[in-house]
């Protein structure tokens, strides 16, 4: 049905040589759903930068389900589409459906996590390098407790999620060889503030009323802002008795930080599809092959970055 890649070229070079653009490009984008601020804003771009560029583009929302999200692939293959987005919200079990729209040879990218299967599958991943931000997170922290006693509690990402699995090895590999730094508590949150609340409150019982504990670490701002209302709601003070260190960079942790409740957050660009679209204009023009792996910055912010400022200038920009 749709071998049509050859054919899409003729036209696509068509267009350009005629001064159209890319208009005719349609493109599926798999959605995780909308569990964070971080998750809305990359949907709020990835929306303006297809619109930007003439791509009419395809949303399926797969409500933090992998069912949905290769029920949405196998409906864009069927549309014929002329390239699918993903953001796969576990790391395994895609090879059946990648390997369908390979053989109808369209183009997939992965957008932000990344999966345990073969890189013929796929075009490229815009992604971060999530073992990296587990490491910056991990290297504030031992810097800032020097060699004082710590008891770390961890709220980690959704289960079998790249992120989950790689910021935890980043962040313990920063601890490794620091013993007076210890994770004493570790569960998911699921990377929603409800569910960040909900396992802090749970950590702050089992750790002597949250006297015990020296830091949240949370594997993103939702869980951590999750975190600091149940430290709050426990008449402890977060930012200065449980520092707090996460990853993301939504305007919401910069308002926490300028009041004094967080500490720092490694920032995770929200435009993971700028970089997607011009590569895969690129490929669809002249078969340019782009990198298996585009990696986007992480950059680490903490008080010291007038935490106001930043809110302000991010908090119009889709989160
Ligand atoms: O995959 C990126 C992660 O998914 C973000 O850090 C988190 O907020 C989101 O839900």
């Amino acid at each position: 049905m749709k071998k049509a890649l050859a054919a899409f070229t003729v036209a696509f070079s068509a267009c350009l040589a005629s001064g159209v653009s890319a208009q005719s490009l349609t493109v599926g984008f798999s959605q995780i759903g909308s569990e964070s601020g971080w998750r809305a804003a990359e949907t709020t771009v990835t929306k303006q930068e297809a619109e930007k560029r003439g791509i009419d583009l395809k949303f399926a929302d797969a409500q933090q389900k992998q069912e949905n999200q290769i029920k949405a692939i196998r409906g864009f293959i069927a549309q014929g589409v002329d390239a699918i987005l993903v953001a796969p919200v576990v790391a395994t079990g895609w090879e059946s459906v990648l390997q369908e729209a390979k053989e109808e040879e369209i183009p997939v990218i992965l957008l932000d996590r990344q999966i345990e299967a073969s890189d013929d599958l796929y075009l490229t991943a815009v992604t971060s390098d999530q073992v990296h931000e587990g490491k910056v997170a991990g290297d504030w922290l031992v810097k800032d407790i020097g060699d004082k006693p710590c008891n770390v509690v961890e709220l980690q990402g959704t289960t079998g999620s790249s992120p989950a699995i790689n910021r935890k090895k980043g962040f313990e590999e920063a601890l490794a060889s620091h013993d007076n730094i210890k994770i004493t508590r570790s569960q998911t949150g699921d990377f929603t503030r409800t569910k960040g609340k909900e396992v802090m409150e749970s950590f702050i019982k089992a750790e002597g009323g949250g006297q015990d504990i020296c830091a949240v670490y949370a594997h993103n701002d939702d869980m951590a802002v999750g975190a600091i209302q149940a430290i709050k709601e426990a008449g402890l003070k977060p930012g200065s008795d449980i520092k707090i260190v996460s990853i993301d960079a939504v305007p919401d942790i910069f308002k926490a930080m300028a009041e004094g409740e967080a500490n720092a957050t490694v920032e995770l660009t929200p435009n993971m599809a700028g970089p997607a679209f011009d590569v895969l204009e690129a490929y669809l023009k002249d078969k340019t092959e782009p990198p298996k792996w585009i990696q986007t910055e992480s950059k680490l912010y903490t008080a010291a970055d007038d935490p106001m400022a930043v809110y302000e200038a991010k908090k119009d920009l889709g989160y």
